[in-house]
């Protein structure tokens, strides 16, 4: 034992002396060293060395580097976040392994959300895909490009289930439904942490923000949560847990309270649920500055109290708060906090670097400074190949009247709206360390596929928004440099330009919706309309009887009434990245045949809110096509979703027919098989998603409607037509019951298949 210590603490202190990254120690064997180096360190280390490991510390925004080197250097700092260049990252691992009494490393942190210099769509967008390979391939590739520049850990994937599009943050996660989100969040952590997070080419993936963000009342974000039991662990847990099974090292803390108790200081939340029952093991961190904010939510007097209480509920590390470090050690001398609850947060701490691969080598993703990139935006560095495919991939066809889409590469085509030319905005919130100046606008990339075949003329049509208290509301946190530059013109004048290029052109394609910073952290609204005179453009362009095709970047579910009606095709972009211009250029030329399928459904108006497909049975439902008094319905307009989930077209058209199901019963343990026929009935080939939902006809508690539960993203050329299978077993079938038991249920249930959640071929059977 003393020997494999001594040699432990040997790859503690040599480390730096180590020309490459050292593999990371095989399973078994692995543990035992975690354990003993673990133990080992924890023996030596002082009150204030241990506290320090606690504390995570935004660059920049908590204290300048040079003070911060000198907390480094006293143990007094677990991990930093905001920092993004080797050389900026290598002195402070210095200060931790060089000059700290007993160099525990420290690691380095920053929110990878969808691409770190190569940026992919927004994570609504690649939900939208319905291609997990996707998904797991642009975390992979995040992973790649962020190891690459020193960074350890991402702040990553999001996994609140968003069922309110007034939520800013909605862009940031998969959608609305849990099964979708679940195989997302399987999928990113598998490409962000690769074969174990301790590859030098590997990130920690910390999945957040646990839990129920996305269930903020009013879509109002930091807002409270209050949620049943039984809706919470069918629909809102499941993404985290999923999290969770594919190996994820780390959990964030959500802002919210739940049910009466906010996440920081919920003790059932971090210790019974996500340990004692998950098995969760490791590294909690709350969100940014959440402990200081426990006496807001008026749960602790002080911040002494918060500290506490945050502990001992089973926060590991605390980020950007200045609790921990403050009151701490007091608490301990004083017996309120236990120097057990200190000890576990520790080692959760310095198991997750050595998670990490950094006790092995901590300069593993940091590197050797004559390999530093010497231009770390290099355009060598990008991967825009991988982010041109998994754009086309994340689009969705909701209109195409008359089949206005493909465009011809041929004649004029006017490029319209404050969209068009967005290179700040195609990249989406949370951009990591995206270049604006290397994105590919749409007019870009409409320019680049049309070369001297097609003429493409351009105006901005409009602002995104005429009010300056929001354009002033976006660009608060810009200080060097405003995100939102106003054109001057006005609205009138901006409208008059863009008609008259619209006159001159065979087809108009406009690009609206909300720049970047309206569907972000703290962009909350009060209204799904396109913000500004931006359906007044519409209306303008429509007048020119020119095709009308629109392009939506936006990340939320929008009131796209008009365009709906109006438009002769509509596409929705979310926000496509990097390479968004070029993908979406792809699309309208026919170069790539969309096949993307909502992820969260469409409201027709923000008073529907929320309008998600699976929801709880109710007494009196609507019943679209037969309307009654006294059923659940809103009487000014027309029920159900705009565009429901699921949902989008492809440039050929599909049937799908002949649900035939193995057999009318299904014996405990066994398998059923359902099949349907898919037929490429038009003119190209094309890739569609079928999707099979369930939905249990009696049950000792209500259930959804209906429930996705399989899909299978499929090619079919021009008249082909294949038979596609999906097995359904008990495991399909289990949920929550009144005593929050996973359980199956005999019964009847009916089976639905189709390309969207509306359309579909019914079935049933009968689970003995
Ligand atoms: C606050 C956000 O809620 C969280 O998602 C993010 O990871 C942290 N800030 C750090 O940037």
């Amino acid at each position: 034992m003393l020997s494999s210590l001594a040699l432990l603490a040997g790859l503690v202190c040599s480390s730096s002396a180590l020309a490459g990254p050292a593999p990371a120690p095989a399973d078994g064997k692995n543990a035992l060293m975690k354990n003993a180096l673990i133990a080992d360190l924890m023996s030596r280390m002082t009150l204030d060395e241990k506290i320090g490991q606690l504390r995570l510390i935004s660059i920049g925004e908590d204290m300048p580097q040079p003070q911060l080197l000198k907390e480094i250097a006293a143990g007094r700092v677990g991990g930093t976040f905001n920092s993004v260049r080797r050389q900026d990252n290598r002195p402070m691992q210095d200060a931790a392994v060089k000059q700290s009494r007993l160099k525990i490393p420290i690691f380095f942190a920053y929110d990878v959300v969808h691409g770190h210099r190569t940026i992919f769509p927004i994570s609504l967008g690649l939900a939208s895909s319905w291609d997990m390979e996707t998904v797991e391939q642009s975390a992979r590739i995040s992973a790649i490009e962020a190891s690459a520049d020193s960074l350890d850990v991402t702040f990553a994937p999001m996994l609140d289930i968003s069922r309110d599009p007034r939520w800013g943050r909605t862009s940031e996660g998969f959608g609305e439904d849990p099964y979708l989100v679940s195989l997302c969040a399987r999928a990113s952590v598998k490409g962000l942490q690769g074969t174990s997070p301790a590859n030098a080419d590997s990130v920690m993936a910390v999945i957040k923000h646990f839990a129920l963000y996305g269930a903020v009342e009013g879509g109002r974000d930091y807002n409270t949560v209050d949620m049943s039991p039984i809706r919470m662990y069918q629909d809102y847990l499941p993404p985290y847990r999923a999290g969770i099974e594919a190996g994820a090292g780390g959990v964030m803390i959500a802002l919210n309270s739940i049910n009466g108790v906010p996440a920081t200081s919920n003790r059932w939340l971090l210790r019974d649920l996500l340990r004692k029952d998950w098995g969760f093991k490791g590294i909690t961190v709350s969100d940014h500055g959440a402990i200081d904010e426990l006496p807001l939510h008026g749960v602790a007097k002080d911040g002494r109290e918060a500290a506490r209480l945050a502990i001992q509920a089973g926060v590991d590390m605390s980020m950007h708060d200045s609790a921990y470090l403050a009151y701490l050690p007091g608490l301990v001398k004083s017996g309120e906090v236990s120097m057990r609850d200190i000890d576990g947060a520790v080692r959760e701490v310095l198991g997750a670097k050595y998670d990490m691969g950094l006790f092995q080598d901590p300069y593993r993703r940091i590197g050797a400074a004559e390999q530093d990139p010497p231009d770390v935006d290099a355009e060598s560095r990008l991967h825009r190949a991988a982010a041109r495919a998994a754009g086309r991939k994340s689009l969705v066809l909701l209109e195409n009247r008359g089949k206005t889409l493909p465009l011809k590469k041929a004649g004029t085509v006017a490029v319209i709206g404050p969209l068009a030319d967005a290179p700040v905005d195609i990249m989406g919130s949370w951009s990591a360390a995206g270049k604006s100046q290397q994105s590919v606008t749409l007019l870009q990339g409409m320019r680049d596929a049309a070369g001297d075949k097609a003429r493409v003329v351009y105006a901005r049509g409009a602002n995104v928004t005429d009010d300056a208290g929001v354009v002033g509301y976006l660009n608060f946190m810009n200080w060097d440099k405003p995100e939102i530059v106003q054109d001057q013109r006005s609205p009138g004048d901006m409208i008059a330009e863009a008609v008259e290029a619209a006159r001159s052109a065979d087809v108009i394609v406009v690009a609206v919706g909300e720049s970047r910073g309206m569907s972000h952290e703290a962009s909350s609204r009060t209204s799904l309309s396109l913000p500004g005179s931006q359906e007044t453009l519409l209306k303008a362009l429509r007048t020119t009887g020119k095709p009308l095709v629109v392009v939506l970047m936006n990340g939320r579910p929008l009131d796209l009434n008009w365009a709906k009606e109006n438009a002769d095709a509509l596409l929705e972009t979310w926000y496509a990245g990097t390479e968004g211009g070029h993908a979406i250029a792809d699309v309208l030329f026919g170069d790539y045949n969309p096949a993307g399928k909502l992820p969260i459904s469409f409201p027709r108006s923000i008073g529907q809110i929320p309008t998600y497909y699976n929801h709880p049975r109710i007494g009196r439902p609507f019943v679209p096509g037969k309307p009654a008094n006294y059923t659940s319905q809103y009487f000014e307009e027309p029920n159900g979703p705009l565009y429901p989930f699921g949902y989008g077209l492809s440039y050929t058209d599909f049937s799908v027919s002949g649900l035939t199901l193995s057999s009318r019963t299904l014996p405990r343990n066994g398998r059923i098989d359902a099949s349907v026929t898919v037929k490429n009935t038009g003119q190209r080939d094309g890739e569609t998603v079928v999707q099979l939902y369930l939905q249990d006809v009696a049950a000792s508690v209500v259930r959804p409607v209906k429930e996705l539960k399989d899909f299978r993203k499929i090619m079919l050329r021009a008249g082909e037509e294949r038979v596609v299978h999906f097995t359904i077993d008990e495991e399909k079938l289990k949920f929550f019951n009144a005593a929050l038991e996973y359980v199956v249920e005999p019964g009847d249930f009916n089976v639905q298949v189709g390309l969207d959640s509306e359309a579909v071929q019914e079935g049933s059977f009968t689970l003995r």
